[in-house]
């Protein structure tokens, strides 16, 4: 088959990592007799500096023509003082709405090579963690109306927060599907004692949930669902909830393996297409050193092969080769430790790919 990937390396370290996961990918293809052609495309903080906007229309164009995104990392200090529809998180939400990216994957594994990064103790953390957040990504408070007016106190701001009944059931669906291949169970955040819009968030997840009578369902308050993460995380398997509840609590997440530069992240519209991306991001105090880690971004190409183009056997090679360097003791510094062989971005990239 022949897949066609827009590829936005973007600012940072973004580039460095693309490239790596770039070459994993051809590697995928040469062993397995895939094409996959790449367009490279300008986005976030560079795209500001070469055409005046984050996402310029051309980049746009591309994404849509193509079967899969593969994005570098966003934005950086020299663009942080840009006013809000003009920075380089401008050009991702952009992204988000205009390619109908409505479920954000984002695994929280925890390798076993790398049990010792986790922040928590061992024996709360246990042998490793696999936790599944399901955020919503085009709804919700990132995407409603928003302002500044006259007030009683002086000016006020608002942001809104709202949900329809369409935009839940399908992310519901979207993790009662992957929770029926994990071990079946998914917990729904919301803070359905206050907010109305987590109250029909609550209903609509129960009603999906009678389509899913394999599934175990438990809804919880997102204070809570911060709290249990750190305190007991082998208790969740599949988490479902907001785009903003699940910024943060992704965040929280990842934290716990203690890896950050090894999550990759799924971002999906209502049939195959979707933007694939690691998790951390830009890292521009060691851009161009070969000291960034690029096992995120390889392992966010196998998401792509896994979702976008339904390649199960192909994803799981990618996996495989990448647990297979960290068990041959390979490390980047982000994730070195005493007795491990330290190497760079590239030498990485090469490890993985041989391994395919
Ligand atoms: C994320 C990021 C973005 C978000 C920012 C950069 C707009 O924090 O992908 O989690 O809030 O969604
Ligand atoms: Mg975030």
């Amino acid at each position: 088959m022949e897949y066609r990937i827009a590829v936005l390396p973007g600012d940072g370290i973004g580039p460095e990592v693309t490239e790596q996961a770039l070459l994993v990918l051809e590697q995928v293809g040469r062993r397995f007799g895939h094409s996959f052609r790449f367009g490279k495309l300008l986005a976030g903080g560079c795209a500001i500096d070469a055409t005046g906007t984050p996402l310029p229309k051309e980049t746009l164009d591309e994404c849509m023509k193509s079967d899969a995104v593969l994005l570098g990392a966003m934005g950086g200090p020299k663009w942080d003082s840009l006013p809000g529809d003009k920075r380089p998180e401008a050009g991702l939400l952009g992204l988000r709405g205009s390619l109908g990216l409505f479920a954000n994957l984002r695994p929280a594994i925890l390798n076993k090579e790398l049990r010792d990064a986790s922040t928590l103790r061992p024996d709360v953390i246990g042998e490793s963690m696999d936790i599944m957040v399901v955020r919503e990504l085009t709804g919700g408070i990132y995407f409603g109306e928003r302002g500044r007016r006259a007030g009683k106190m002086g000016q006020e701001a608002y942001d809104t927060e709202s949900y329809s009944v369409g935009e839940v059931e399908r992310i519901a669906r979207i993790a009662f599907e992957i929770a029926r291949k994990r071990s079946g169970k998914v917990t729904s955040v919301d803070k359905a004692n206050v907010l109305e819009s987590s109250r029909l968030w609550r209903e609509v997840v129960t009603e999906v949930a009678r389509d899913y009578p394999d599934v175990a369902l438990e809804h919880m308050y997102v204070d809570n669902a911060a709290m249990q993460l750190v305190r007991n995380p082998k208790q969740f398997d599949v988490i479902v909830t907001t785009n903003m509840f699940g910024d943060i609590l992704s965040d929280e997440a990842s934290m716990i393996t203690g890896s950050i530069g090894m999550l990759p992240s799924a971002s999906l519209a209502e049939g195959r297409f979707g933007l694939y991306e690691p998790i951390h991001g830009s890292a521009p105090d060691i851009a161009g050193q070969d000291k960034a880690n690029p096992l995120a971004t390889i392992l966010s190409v196998a998401m792509m092969l896994r979702y976008t183009m339904q390649l199960e056997d192909e994803a799981r090679a990618v996996e495989k080769a990448v647990d297979r360097v960290l068990e041959e003791g390979y490390r980047t510094g982000d994730i070195m430790s005493p007795g491990k062989k330290l190497v760079g971005t590239r030498e990485m990239g090469m490890l993985v790919a041989g391994y395919i």
